[in-house]
């Protein structure tokens, strides 16, 4: 069942998106001048990031931020060749102390993230922070390989799957003092809507 949203769910969500602006860049405006973020960074040294999506938008300026902190990132994207080749020099020329690498995996086939998981396993690379970031929306209505909506294998099911098989490294990769880490990156606009969860291809 989609039902349709009211005009105050809509009003909330603008006063909601607005109150989250407000925090985020007054909490971020104390927080530089604080000089916490020098600390925080300096612990990211050496340390290694997987991210979805990687090769534009949030994803982009997400491993940017991470090379930037002296992390190794490995970009997991389904990108051409070519376009990652780009994106790769691009990537290598700004943060030239940093190691960082494009993997392709296509997050609408499951076989597919069980290749890219597998790959990460046999690396041997320590997993501290996975961001599994990587979305569609808006996508013409699809089914996919596995029988899934396409928005639902790629935005939720294949991250799930990928974090599941790299649970175990990403476990090893943490210790007390400094945890490994797996970061969601989702959207405010699921309150527009509700999932009928006995039918998840009916969105
Ligand atoms: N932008 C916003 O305003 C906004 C707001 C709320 C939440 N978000 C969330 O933030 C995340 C990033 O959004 P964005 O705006 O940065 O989107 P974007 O620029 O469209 O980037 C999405 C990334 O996902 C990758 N991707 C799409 N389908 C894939 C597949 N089948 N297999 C592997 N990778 C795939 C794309 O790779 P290719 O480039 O190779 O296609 C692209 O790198 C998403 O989860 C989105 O839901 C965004």
């Amino acid at each position: 069942m989609i039902s349709r949203c009211s005009v105050s769910e809509i009003i909330s969500l603008y006063i909601f998106s607005a109150w989250y602006w407000f925090v985020e860049w007054f909490s971020r405006l104390l927080w530089l001048r604080s000089g916490l973020a020098g600390q925080v960074f300096m612990r990211c040294e050496g340390k290694t990031a997987l991210i979805t999506g990687g090769t534009t938008g949030i994803g982009f300026e997400t491993a940017k931020k991470l090379l930037s902190f002296g992390m190794n990132v490995i970009i997991g994207s389904y990108s051409s060749s070519a376009e990652s080749e780009k994106c790769l020099q691009l990537l290598r020329s700004l943060y030239p102390k940093s190691k960082v690498e494009i993997w392709y995996v296509d997050l609408s086939s499951m076989d597919s993230v069980k290749e890219f998981a597998e790959k990460y396993l046999r690396s041997g690379l320590p997993l501290h922070i996975l961001i599994n970031n990587a979305g569609i929306m808006f996508a013409p209505y699809k089914i996919t390989e596995d029988g899934l909506e396409s928005h639902m294998a790629v935005n939720y099911f294949s991250h799930c799957l990928l974090t599941k098989l790299l649970l175990p490294c990403i476990k090893q990769s943490g210790n007390p003092k400094c945890k490994a880490r797996i970061i969601n990156v989702s959207s405010c606009l699921h309150f527009l809507s509700q999932i009928d969860f006995s039918d998840l291809n009916s969105l």
